[in-house]
This record gives structure tokens, sequence and C-alpha cells, in this order.
């Protein structure tokens, strides 16, 4: 897990996709989500209340469930996450691991470790690891500059009146960081939809 980026003080963020949907071995939902390395050499996270699998978990009673964690630095995955989730779900049907979307892939169970208000806390014991890729990444600044705008786009239903015009200004300077960073369309694309996704997001709510 070390190998792979995880450590115990810092998030480190995927994308996990929650097996087990009407056939047993389909893709229930994915999302992005961040996780930190225990003692044990588990991973562990929070699954926030708003996100489908928070309710799947607790109106169902669900106390374990199959899962793979994508470890990738693609910005597109992660968009792809949150905007497009179907696409991406096709991609890890059968329990496969995207080679164009995720480095590498953990085979594991997810445990729910307890409910705690809002936050349901988990941990996933690793069963199997595929790797994808070998070849080292340099960091670029429009990637995660993309995924920091995803982050924050994803708070706005959850956040107070007062907080929604800080979180549009946040997507506002992380669009001029991909504009200066990189002249790639796609990227372009993808944080000018979370920018005006955003804005209407936060007129939507009332706010
Ligand atoms: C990089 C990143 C990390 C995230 N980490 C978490 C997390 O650790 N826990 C969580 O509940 N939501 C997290 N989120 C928010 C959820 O992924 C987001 O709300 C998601 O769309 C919920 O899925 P749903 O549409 O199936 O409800 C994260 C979002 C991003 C972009």
């Amino acid at each position: 897990m070390k190998d792979l980026g995880f450590s115990s003080d810092t998030y480190g963020e995927t994308i996990i996709a929650f097996l087990g949907g009407e056939d047993g071995d389909s893709i229930m939902s994915l999302m992005p989500m961040g996780f930190k390395l225990n003692d044990n050499c588990e991973l562990v996270g929070r699954i926030f209340k708003g996100s489908f699998i928070y309710n799947v978990i607790l109106e169902k009673k669900i106390s374990k469930i199959p899962c793979i964690v994508c470890v990738t630095r693609s910005p597109q995955a992660f968009y792809l996450a949150v905007f497009d989730k179907k696409i991406l779900t096709r991609r890890f049907e059968g329990g496969r691991c995207p080679r164009s979307y995720c480095d590498a892939c953990i085979n594991g169970e997810l445990t729910v470790e307890g409910v705690e208000g809002d936050i349901i806390n988990v941990s996933i014991r690793p069963l199997s690891v595929k790797i994808n890729r070998r070849m080292p990444l340099v960091f670029d600044r429009a990637s995660a500059a993309i995924i920091e705008a995803l982050v924050w786009y994803t708070k706005i239903p959850y956040v107070p009146c007062s907080e929604i015009y800080e979180i549009l200004n946040r997507l506002k300077f992380y669009r001029e960081t991909v504009g200066r960073a990189s002249k790639r369309r796609n990227f372009l694309k993808m944080i000018n939809k979370i920018f005006r996704e955003g804005v209407k997001n936060a007129k939507g709510s009332g706010c």
C-alpha cells in the first residue's frame, strides 16, 4: 500500500467502485474518495452523508461491500466519477481495472466500522493489487487544479449559503490555474464545465 503512495498522515485520493449490483458482481456505484493507511495496512476513510452509498449502507444495513479502489492521477477519471458515472462504471464491470483510467487497482473488502453523525467510518482490507502502469508521471498543476475543483464542487450542496460565494471564487481561481498550466482542450472543457455547473448548482440551491 505504501508503494502505491498511501500513508497514515495524508489522504490519498482514489476512485472507489462498489460491487454488488442486482446480479451480485456488477458495480453498484462509484465515487472519488480519500483514504489513509492504518497500522494493519488497511485503507481507512469516511463516507459523508449525501452520497448514494451512504444511504445504501444505512438503509440496507450493509456491513461489508466488495470493492475496487482505483489509484490514478487522471483528472478525467475523477471528472467522470462525478459527472458521468455511467461511462466509468461500465469500465469496471466484471471486476476489471480499466487501464485507460487506473494506474493500479486494489481489490478489497470494505467494512463499516461505525457511524458518527453524518459520517460512516470504513476500512478496506486489500485482497489483491493489479498494476497497470509502472512508468512514473510528472506532477502537473492543471490535473491537480481540476481534481481540487471537483472536491469543492461536490461540497456545494452541503455548505451554507454564506460559504457558496467563496467556493465559486475558488472554482474561478482553479479555472485560471488550469488555463495557465495547460492548453489541453479536454482539461479546459472539464474545468469550464465544473465552474458552470458550480454556478448552476449554487443558483439552484436558492442562495
Ligand atoms: C477528490 C475527491 C475526494 C472525495 N473524497 C470523499 C470522501 O472521502 N468521502 C465522501 O463521502 N465523499 C468524497 N468526495 C465527494 C464524493 O465523491 C461525491 O459527493 C460523489 O459524487 C458522491 O457520489 P454519489 O453521486 O454516488 O452520491 C470526494 C470528491 C472528490 C472529487
